[in-house]
């Protein structure tokens, strides 16, 4: 039977859908040679903005090569080998195909009895992974659609255990100067306001001090305040600096105090061989925050949150309303909906269990140990050039530096290093952007793709410094 879809028949949605996929197919096999972004000008932003909802639907080709040509190819290419960019989101066509399985069958992984086996696959993964992170067979948790949400759900399990309705309005957080944004703003949204969150100082090497965090922690006690959780980090964006969890869990039992453990960018650490060490203490944690769209390789969304003892999210999270009733189970089988944030929400880990069936933990093992190659590589032509302050050694996958010639005031080399990045953005060769250390502006670079070469780093390092000379010579920082 042939139903129609507006103008398009099943047929014509079958051939625009093949002709995408091939599309697709050598868009991905030619993505290196591609730039890592492509601007779009006002005129156009305004043309599309007005576009409008035609009456009578189009033709699906046409509409199909729109979206190509008019909106996917502006903006950057966030999978991009050259793009080094905040974290990359360097998705394998493993994922992309998990991802279309996902949308294809379109399941509702709410509740248990919609989609009892992609719930089972989730939750052994879930397991899976709370093993590697050293958690004990009470632990569990749930996939989220990213690190934000992770960290939000965590956060509001930790307030319904160790605040309750007469200290609420008393709790106080932990978190230091170099913890993501998302945690504030997960922060706000639990009712803790921003006067209410302690910005702990870090060390030389960006990890919290436990000596001021302890500091800060009594203060509070004394002004009759509620300490109830500190959020650590395993691999901070900035820098990749993890924080020293035996010593802050040691404290949290000290004061009752909830530890986090804010990994979405770090925490996938875990699953390699040679570097999972630095994440000694992780299983101290009652929760962790792991995004598998960053060096996991996953397309959006897809994040998890593993909590050491998985009433927990029960207790924040689940609700019994008359209409759902038919869906509960009797037996132990597990409703995603009793443990997060959503209803509806869509079998967005089986992508990530996809993609360690094909690759197997050896093979994601050696995908996540060449970020740590990258970096070295990059601090290493980095280091060739004397004029380059490495501000923050290679660690993880991240390295940070700064253009330090002798004869600039540090707001020219602030506006130097950000100069330096435009130019690299507007070549079109490398996505690399500025952060700030020590109150200074930096270049960073975060290298995660696994199709990212020795070549590809040397070469944008060799860019950079040509565009730094390029800067200087153009006279603008000459004091
Ligand atoms: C350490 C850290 N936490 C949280 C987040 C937020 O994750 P998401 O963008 O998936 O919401 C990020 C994003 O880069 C991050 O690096």
């Amino acid at each position: 039977m042939m139903i129609a879809q507006g103008f398009s028949t099943n047929n014509e949605i079958e051939k625009a859908t093949e002709e995408f996929i091939n599309y697709f197919f050598s868009y991905h096999r030619d993505l290196s040679k591609n730039k890592v972004n492509c601007e779009i000008d006002k005129n156009k932003l305004k043309q599309l903005r007005e576009i409008g909802i035609p009456t009578q639907g189009r033709d699906i080709k046409t509409v199909v090569n729109e979206m190509v040509e008019d909106v996917y190819q502006y903006g950057y290419s966030v999978n991009h080998p050259r793009y080094l960019g905040f974290v990359p989101g360097p998705a394998s066509m493993i994922s992309w195909l998990g991802d279309v399985m996902t949308a294809a069958f379109n399941r509702h992984a709410g509740s248990w009895m919609s989609s009892p086996a992609a719930n089972s696959i989730e939750q052994g993964l879930i397991k899976w992974l709370c093993e590697q992170a050293g958690f004990n067979e009470n632990s569990g948790g749930l996939f989220v659609s990213g690190g934000s949400m992770a960290n939000l759900t965590a956060m509001t399990a930790a307030r319904d255990e160790v605040l309750d309705e007469k200290t609420q309005h008393l709790g106080v957080a932990y978190v230091s100067d170099q913890t993501h944004s998302s945690v504030a703003k997960g922060l706000r949204i639990i009712g803790i306001p921003d006067s209410r969150i302690r910005k702990v100082a870090v060390d030389s090497d960006f990890k919290m001090s436990a000596k001021h965090l302890e500091d800060l922690v009594q203060k509070d006690i004394r002004d009759g305040l509620v300490p109830f959780i500190v959020i650590a980090s395993a691999g901070t964006t900035n820098t990749g600096s993890v924080d020293p969890f035996e010593v802050i869990s040691l404290l949290c039992q000290r004061y009752g105090m909830w530890m986090h453990v804010d990994g979405a960018f770090g925490a996938s650490v875990l699953l390699n061989k040679t570097h999972k060490h630095l994440l000694k203490g992780i299983e101290l944690s009652d929760s962790i925050s792991w995004d598998a769209h960053k060096w996991l390789f996953q397309t959006y969304a897809c994040g998890m949150v593993l909590v050491k003892n998985n009433k927990h999210l029960f207790n924040s999270f689940n609700v019994q309303p008359e209409y759902l009733k038919d869906l509960k189970t009797e037996d132990d089988s597990f409703n995603p909906w009793d443990y997060g944030i959503e209803l509806t929400r869509p079998t967005r880990g089986l992508k990530l269990w996809f993609t360690l069936q094909v690759m197997g933990s050896d093979g994601i093992s050696n995908a996540i140990e060449h970020g740590f190659q990258l970096a070295k590589w990059a601090e290493d032509e980095l280091r060739k050039n004397a004029e380059v302050e490495i501000v923050s050694a290679a660690h993880m996958s991240i390295v940070n530096f700064r253009y330090n010639p002798l004869n600039m005031t540090e707001d020219q080399k602030d506006e130097l290093n950000q100069i330096i990045s435009y130019k690299i953005l507007d070549s079109g060769y490398a996505g690399i952007f500025t952060t700030e250390l020590n109150g200074k502006k930096v270049l960073r670079i975060c290298a995660l793709h696994p199709g990212t070469t020795e070549m590809d780093i040397r070469g944008t390092v060799k860019l950079l410094n040509h565009f730094f000379e390029e800067a200087v010579l153009e006279g603008m920082f000459i004091s």
